[in-house]
């Protein structure tokens, strides 16, 4: 979700360690390659002459779904949305998975190589991944991102897709009437799929949801603090930015917050929310994509970022040692360049060369759902600068889409769909503990949910979305007891007599 700076980014505190001597690139490739929560790459842009040619997945059939453009005026006309199945081990009476990867494009790797792919013929079901509105390539008919085009992008209008698409599935999947549908997904797309039980227990038979923040937050200060708790070296990080980075930008001293800037190689940033935010995320990024090392000879991701301040002795070289890692990253990869800094971020076009997933999601989140990655305030350690506060992001909100609501309708969401105190029945919720998303889920210690059976299962190390990936023999016991338990738990709801 948190997705304002690239995967590549979050690597470059890994590499940072300067002193520390890693193979950097073999680091990139295995985390790229691990991520489930990778951007897509090399997607047209949408025209008015049907749907463009997908040029990232030659290897994968791309479906297309007729779809209502607007669910409360059935005139609105419609939009074709993006969908791929993995119909190899379907059997018919099988149940039909519908997974959303949410907030960014399909990705082939879920429908092909995933957890969710070997559960779906586990058991000999259909798999579907749909694209969300709004994302990749499945946009109603728009010119540009601007705030009034955006009015169909709401959550009830995301949901009603998928009713839509169970009620009348696309005759080429031959698949029966009394069909079982079980909605997946993860993170914001894990909300959803809680959601389309919640609210069509007729077409939704069960929902498989993996580190779904379903309470809606303005201020989100837990998730910074959920970094902490998973960081050994917060204290390090928390004294650089308290001693040394704060008081200098808080100093009203242009020159010498100037000369920050220039210490992390990110003059170019001129407003100096934006920089605190850039050199805020870094970590929250490692800790939320943790993953473990997959061969003994791997470098442990939270260790490498940890392992040079073992040598801090004071919140100067702590600092030293935090901005030599973010400015020898940038060097490393070169892919956060003057040009594309905040202009990409807030590009509301949609006919650039990649689509932009960031600003529908920013659209989201300043709307409805809130979940600010804010400074926490009653906390005595942060891996944030303090300047990081509601306003940072409201001001985002602002800026990208003039005229938004001037909050985001949070108690209207919660209402709707029950947040912590919601009643679920048949979902299998997985969590990780340190996931610093897990602080909104059914998981959380403000979480008081009805959730049928108790169907949710806590990851020890767990990280964000961590059960979807494919199983591997390096998996922990924990990860592999949660992908048990959710086997085990739609087979009773599936099979019981
Ligand atoms: C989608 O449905 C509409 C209304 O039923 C129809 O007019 C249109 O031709 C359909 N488009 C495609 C591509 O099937
Ligand atoms: C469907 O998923 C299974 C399990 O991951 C995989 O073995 C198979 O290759 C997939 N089929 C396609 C067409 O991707
Ligand atoms: C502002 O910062 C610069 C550079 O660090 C320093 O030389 C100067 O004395 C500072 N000015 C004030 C008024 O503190
Ligand atoms: C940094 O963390 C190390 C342990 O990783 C600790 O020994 C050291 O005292 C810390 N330095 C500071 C300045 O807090
Ligand atoms: C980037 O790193 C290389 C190798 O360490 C170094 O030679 C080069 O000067 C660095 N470039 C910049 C812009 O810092």
């Amino acid at each position: 979700m948190m997705k304002y700076f690239s995967l590549f980014f979050i690597i470059a505190t890994i590499v940072s360690g300067c002193s520390v001597k890693v193979n950097a690139a073999s680091i990139l490739l295995n985390l790229h390659a691990r991520s489930m929560q990778s951007p897509q790459a090399g997607i047209n842009p949408i025209s008015e002459n049907g749907p463009p040619q997908p040029t990232d997945v030659p290897s994968l059939p791309v479906f297309y779904y007729n779809q209502t453009i607007d669910h409360f005026d059935k005139n609105s006309g419609t939009f074709l949305q993006r969908y791929y199945i993995n119909s190899t081990f379907y059997k018919e009476g099988g149940p039909i998975f519908l997974h959303t990867p949410g907030e960014t494009g399909i990705n082939p790797i879920i429908t092909t190589s995933s957890f969710v792919s070997e559960l779906a013929t586990s058991f000999n079901g259909l798999l579907i991944s749909i694209e969300h509105r709004y994302y990749g390539e499945s946009y109603p008919p728009i010119n540009d991102l601007s705030t009034p085009n955006m009015k169909f992008l709401t959550v009830d209008q995301a949901l009603l897709d998928f009713a839509n698409f169970i009620k009348y599935p696309p005759q080429e999947l031959n698949i029966a009437k009394d069909s079982k549908w079980i909605t997946v997904g993860g993170s914001y797309a894990g909300n959803l799929a809680t959601w389309m039980r919640e609210k069509f227990p007729n077409l939704v038979f069960a929902a498989y949801v993996s580190s779904a923040p379903i309470e809606a937050k303005l201020d989100f200060f837990e998730f910074d603090q959920g970094v902490v708790n998973a960081l050994p070296c917060a204290q390090n990080i928390s004294d650089a930015f308290k001693f040394v980075y704060d008081p200098i930008l808080m100093s009203g001293n242009d020159s010498a917050i100037l000369e920050l800037k220039q210490q992390f190689g990110l003059e170019m940033l001129q407003d100096n929310k934006d920089f605190a935010s850039a050199i805020s995320h870094p970590t929250a990024s490692i800790v939320q994509n943790y993953v473990p090392p997959q061969t003994p000879d791997q470098p442990d991701p939270i260790l490498s970022i940890c392992a040079p301040f073992a040598q801090s002795s004071s919140p100067e070289i702590s600092a030293f040692i935090y901005s030599e890692g973010v400015k020898a990253f940038l060097n490393l990869t070169g892919v956060i360049t003057p040009e594309d800094k905040l202009a990409q971020f807030a590009t509301t076009s949609i006919s650039t060369t990649e689509k932009n997933d960031l600003a529908p999601y920013t659209y989201q989140y300043c709307n409805e759902l809130g979940y600010y990655q804010t400074f926490p305030k009653s906390s005595s350690l942060s891996t944030r600068s303090q300047i990081i506060d509601i306003d940072y992001y409201q001001g985002q909100c602002n800026f990208l889409f003039p005229g938004i609501v001037s909050s985001p309708t949070i108690q209207k969401t919660n209402k709707k769909f029950g947040g912590f105190n919601g009643k679920f029945s048949r979902t299998v919720f997985v969590n990780g503990d340190i996931d610093p998303w897990t602080a909104l889920t059914v998981s959380s210690k403000s979480a008081n949910p009805k959730v049928e059976g108790n169907t949710i299962f806590l990851v020890k190390g767990g990280s964000h979305v961590r059960d979807f990936a494919p199983p591997s023999p390096s998996d922990s016991d924990s990860l592999n007891e949660a992908r048990t338990f959710v086997y085990n738990t739609l087979a009773k709801w599936l099979y019981k007599k």
